[in-house]
């Protein structure tokens, strides 16, 4: 389903409106300040519940028929929220049992947001009822264009540990195992005495004495994220039934500090990929990090434009000190996410709240008013935005794909492992940041689809991987792809089962390679490579399966693994190659390596100056080419064409100020 009335057919723009915190004489304010600023679209009624069901059975709608007539009046697109991310007070009121439950048995009261347990039945039920009435209710409403279900599912109620849950686990369990000692030796409840005589016996991962048994506490992620899907699932088909043709969200968060929920399992479920992201202020490469996030939303959308619906215009409340977005960063962070791919601008939230949890976050309206930087800012985005027009529907492509797994993710950061400082994201976030510094984009992939049509694989340590997956991953590599495997990947199959006879397991052969042993490093230590950089975080004690098959690129110069393989490469008949990195190389060296692979494969590159990120969209007519510089000097930008954000025609390499972004249109050869 397509959504170009949310984007009014160019880039969408806009935010949360929340009306229920302004009285009527605002609204229409604000509604003459968002055509101001160029808005296109907002979200309304997240947290409406309680105003729109203000007691059991009892609907309250008029306000909101005012606001949708208003909007709609006003040309400006609704996605319109089925306001169940938070129930009323009179709800857990009511019905205590809906609250969620923590690791340690304390209940979690009302009072903030999201107190609801995942699969308490009673909440189901208020929440299909609730859903159901908006729907019905607005389903022909000219303003309605997108339904966007809940709000951000998991970001504060899961895992819920509460006997309501471990029951639903149990049938999760059920439907997963055929029989008891299918789950026994998927857990491997031989060690440790843990043995089920009978599926009743089995709870979710409490807080217990020492370490969990760690498939059960993957098991429980699966079945958490598994339970919210049931929970959206249910909602959806209550909109469904009133509504079925217009398209619906529900907004994810694909930041990289957020994992509760395996999107790759929800991304088919929504008829719009949509994400929220915000910067994390303390992050050493918060960029690097938003670029990550935003090529991980475009592998969800199948490569094709999704929705930012939630970034903040300046600074956000939640963390120890929010610093405030210097000038132009508001647009430049925009136009980061725009370069990824995003067709849709949105903010958490229209207007800043006065009162209440959030009344210190940044929105499009600031509590300065309209006669304000940040406002004026935000209209200028809304200008450059419709000039970006054509851009909306065009793609990134990538020649290189990332493989990213929430569950091997899961997997890698569960209890008691070799070092449980590294994990998928951590080693693909460095690699795609190395990427980006030479200028090669690419794409952020489940190792389930369709990997064919890449020049280059690379798989960051992907711990779990299915025998099935890891097939596909030495397929594409005999069919002529070049393939880098990290450390710590193929180790274990989907129970987190160790496979034995040397690591990495599933790709052994592949790469021609045995590790006989891991060895992390200590924060701190590095070890040198004889090839003249250093690794750090991790190493093994790796061997060559056979000399004429692997060829050794760079060995351990100092440390325990000293006079040992740590890069190797193994040509293959069909014209591809298998790489293998067993540390965590400088930046230096990762580039180095890098670009063996991508030379390898003929893939171009270009060292950037630092700071400079360059990303196209293209479509079959016209390629857009956004820079955007971080760093705090000017850098000079090798790219020419029309630059739709200062409108001038760049006919050579240019200087791009600190903090600026150009993107610049051009036709296609
Ligand atoms: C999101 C949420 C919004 C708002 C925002 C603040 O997690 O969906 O409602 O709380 O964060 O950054």
């Amino acid at each position: 389903m397509t959504w170009e009335r949310i984007n009014a057919g160019g880039i969408g723009y806009g935010g949360d409106y929340n009306p229920e915190q302004w009285d009527a004489a605002t609204w229409r304010q604000d509604v003459d300040l968002m055509r101001r600023a160029g808005v296109t679209f907002v979200t309304v009624g997240v947290f409406s519940w309680s105003h729109l069901e203000p007691r059991e059975g009892e609907y309250e709608f008029e306000w909101l028929d005012e606001v949708m007539d208003l909007l709609g009046g006003h040309g400006i697109a609704v996605d319109l929220a089925t306001a169940t991310a938070t129930p009323p007070p009179w709800l857990s009121r009511a019905y205590p049992q809906i609250l969620p439950v923590d690791v340690d048995g304390r209940t979690l009261w009302p009072g903030s947001r999201q107190a609801w347990c995942p699969t308490s039945p009673v909440f189901r039920e208020k929440a299909v009822a609730l859903a159901g009435r908006v729907a019905q209710r607005y389903a022909d409403h000219p303003a309605l264009a997108m339904w966007h279900v809940s709000n951000e599912y998991a970001c504060h109620n899961l895992p819920c540990y509460c006997d309501t849950c471990a029951a639903a686990f149990r049938v999760w369990l059920a439907r997963r195992y055929p029989d008891l000692d299918a789950l026994d030796h998927a857990w491997g409840t031989a060690f440790w005495s843990q043995r089920y005589g009978d599926l009743e016996e089995v709870l979710p991962p409490r807080r217990t004495t020492t370490i969990a048994n760690p498939t059960h506490v993957l098991d429980y992620r699966r079945f958490s994220s598994d339970a919210l899907l049931d929970q959206f699932r249910a909602e959806t088909a209550a909109v469904r039934e009133h509504s079925p043709d217009v398209p619906l969200t529900t907004n994810f968060m694909t930041m990289t500090h957020f994992d509760h929920l395996d999107y790759h399992r929800w991304a088919p479920h929504v008829d719009v990929v949509s994400t929220d992201h915000y910067v994390v202020d303390t992050l050493p490469h918060r960029h690097a990090e938003l670029a990550f996030s935003g090529d991980v939303t475009r592998g969800l959308a199948g490569g094709g434009p999704w929705m930012l619906m939630e970034h903040s215009t300046s600074a956000v409340n939640w963390q120890p000190t929010n610093p405030a977005k210097r000038s132009g960063q508001t647009l430049r962070d925009s136009l980061a996410h725009v370069a990824r791919g995003a067709d849709t601008v949105g903010y958490f939230q229209w207007r800043a709240s006065r009162a209440g949890a959030e009344k210190w976050h940044s929105a499009m309206l600031p509590h300065a008013g309209a006669d304000s930087a940040r406002f004026r800012e935000v209209c200028e985005l809304g200008a450059v935005l419709g000039r970006l027009r054509g851009v909306a529907g065009s793609r990134v492509e990538a020649p290189v794909a990332i493989l990213h797994d929430t569950q091997a993710r899961w997997a890698a950061e569960g209890p008691a492992m070799p070092d449980s400082a590294l994990g998928q994201v951590t080693t693909g976030q460095e690699i795609h940041r190395a990427l980006r510094a030479m200028g090669v984009s690419a794409d952020l992939l489940h190792p389930d689809v369709d990997l064919s049509g890449y020049d280059v694989l690379v798989v960051p340590t992907l711990y779990l991987v299915t025998d099935e997956n890891a097939r596909r991953i030495g397929q594409a590599a005999r069919a002529g792809a070049h393939v880098l495997v990290t450390f710590f990947s193929g180790v274990v199959d989907e129970h987190d089962h160790v496979r034995l006879g040397g690591y990495p397991g599933a790709f052994a052969d592949l790469l021609g390679v045995r590790v006989e042993e891991f060895d992390p490093l200590l924060p701190g230590d590095v070890v040198a490579l004889a090839g003249g950089g250093s690794g750090s975080a991790w190493t093994e004690h790796v061997t060559l399966a056979s000399e004429a098959e692997a060829a050794v690129l760079d060995s351990y110069a100092s440390g325990r693994q000293a006079g040992r393989p740590a890069m190797t490469r193994r040509d293959l008949p069909g014209g591809g190659s298998a790489w293998y990195c067993s540390t965590l190389p400088d930046e230096e060296t990762l580039r180095g390596l890098l670009a063996g692979v991508l030379d390898a494969a003929g893939v171009a590159h270009a060292a950037l100056p630092d700071g400079l990120e360059i990303v196209r969209r293209t479509d079959r007519t016209t390629t857009w080419t956004f820079a955007l510089n971080h760093a705090p000097a000017a850098v000079r930008v090798p790219c020419t064409g029309h630059d739709l954000v200062s409108g001038r025609e760049i006919t050579e390499p240019f200087d791009l100020e600190a903090g600026g972004v150009a993107v610049l249109a051009r036709a296609r050869a």
